[in-house]
C-alpha cells in the first residue's frame, strides 16, 4: 500500500479544517443568472415547469437584476420573450431595436452599467414563429448561412443595445467567426462572445421551453448535438476557439460533466457551463415533495460543476446561492 501510516479523516475533523483543506472552490462571481423578460404583460408571470423563476416584465426585470447583482452574480444573461402576434419566420423582433430583448437590453445598461456583465441569447428561436433556431428554407430545414447573417444583425443590435457578452446558442456552423467578424465591422470590437460550443439535443430544455413560450413542434437535432458524442463535442470546442470564441460553454451540465472536463483541460479561455432549465426543474420538484433538500443538492450539483472545470455556471439559482453563501 502507498501510504499505510495516512488516515483521510484526519483532514475531515472539524468545518475549520474542511474549509482549509477545500479544493473546489463556489463563488456568487462564478455564477450568472439566466433571466426571462416578456413583452405586452403587466405583471411577472411564473413559469409553472420552473417554480421560483418567472417571465419578467421591464420593471420587474430591472428591480430583480439589480438584487441579483448586489448578491454578487458575475452576470445576468438575458432571453426575450416577445408577443406572440410579433414571431415571424425570420424572428425580426430580435432584431428590431424595439424589441423585448433590446429594449431590455438598454434598461439594465441604464441602471448596472459596467457593475455587472450583461450577456445577450443571440438565437432565434424565442423570435421565429416555426419556433426553430435559424431560418427554415421552402423545404423545412435550417438554413446555416442564411441563419448566420440573421445571428450577425442580432448580435450587433444587442451590442448596441448594451450587452458585453453575446451567447450564439443555435449550433450553426461558422457562427462565432460570422458574428466576431459582424461585430467588428460594427465598431464592436470589446464585445465578448460567450460561444454555446458543445450544446446538445436534450430533453432537459423542456421547462425553457414554457419559459419562452416556445412555437417549436419537432425537434432541434440536425443542428444540436447526439447526447452520445464527445469526440464531436471536442471537435465544436476547438472550431468555436478557432472562430474566435471568447468563452466556451457546454450544455447541459450534469450529464456532461465528462465532455465539460474534456473541454476544460483544452481550453485556452474560460470554460461555462449551463446548468439548465430542466437540471433546475427536477431537483426543485423533488425539493417540493420533500424527497431531498433542496439547497443542499443545488450546491452539490454545482460545485460538482466547478469540479468538472467550469470556470463560469449558468444557474437559475444564482442568486439564491449568492445568497446562501454570504
Ligand atoms: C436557444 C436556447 C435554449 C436554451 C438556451 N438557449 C433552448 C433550446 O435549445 O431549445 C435552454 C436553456 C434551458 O433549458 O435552461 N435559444
Amino acid at each position: 500500500m502507498a501510504f499505510p501510516r495516512h488516515r483521510p479523516r484526519r483532514l475531515r475533523s472539524t468545518p475549520a479544517m474542511r474549509r482549509l483543506v477545500a479544493q473546489t472552490t463556489l463563488e456568487p462571481r462564478h455564477l450568472v443568472l439566466p433571466m426571462f423578460v416578456a413583452d405586452g404583460i403587466d405583471e411577472p408571470r411564473e413559469i409553472a415547469s420552473m417554480p421560483g423563476v418567472c417571465q419578467h416584465t421591464r420593471d420587474s426585470l430591472r428591480r430583480a437584476a439589480a438584487d441579483a447583482v448586489s448578491a454578487g452574480v458575475g452576470g445576468l444573461m438575458l432571453f426575450g420573450v416577445p408577443k406572440n402576434e410579433d414571431k415571424d419566420a425570420y424572428g425580426s423582433a430580435g432584431t428590431d431595436p424595439d424589441g423585448i430583448l433590446n429594449v431590455a437590453l438598454r434598461d439594465l445598461d441604464a441602471d448596472l452599467g459596467d457593475a455587472t456583465v450583461l450577456m445577450a441569447d443571440t438565437c432565434l428561436d424565442e423570435f421565429t414563429d416555426h419556433g426553430h433556431c435559424g431560418v427554415v428554407d421552402e423545404r423545412g430545414r435550417v438554413d446555416n448561412d442564411t441563419t448566420n447573417r440573421r445571428y450577425v444583425e442580432l448580435a450587433v443590435s444587442q451590442a448596441d443595445s448594451g450587452a458585453h457578452v453575446v451567447g450564439p446558442s443555435g449550433m450553426m456552423d461558422g457562427q462565432v467567426a460570422a458574428i466576431r467578424d459582424g461585430l467588428d465591422a460594427a465598431g464592436h470590437t470589446d464585445t465578448a462572445i460567450l460561444a454555446y460550443a458543445a450544446k446538445f439535443a436534450s430533453g432537459f430544455y423542456g421547462p425553457f421551453r414554457d419559459a419562452v413560450d416556445s412555437s417549436l413542434q419537432g425537434d432541434r437535432r440536425t443542428y444540436q448535438q447526439e447526447p452520445g458524442n464527445a469526440r464531436e463535442a471536442l471537435h465544436e470546442v476547438r472550431l468555436d476557439l478557432d472562430e474566435g470564441a471568447d468563452m466556451v460553454m457546454v450544455k447541459p451540465a450534469m450529464a456532461y460533466l465528462d465532455v465539460l472536463r474534456a473541454a476544460a483541460d483544452i481550453s485556452p479561455v474560460p470554460v461555462a457551463a449551463y446548468q439548465v432549465s430542466g437540471e433546475y426543474s427536477m431537483i426543485s420538484a423533488a425539493a417540493a415533495n420533500g424527497w431531498i433538500d433542496g439547497p443542499t443538492v443545488a450546491l452539490e450539483t454545482l460545485t460538482g460543476i466547478r469540479r468538472a472545470g467550469a470556470n463560469i455556471v449558468l444557474t437559475y439559482w444564482a442568486a439564491d446561492v449568492a445568497g446562501w453563501l454570504t
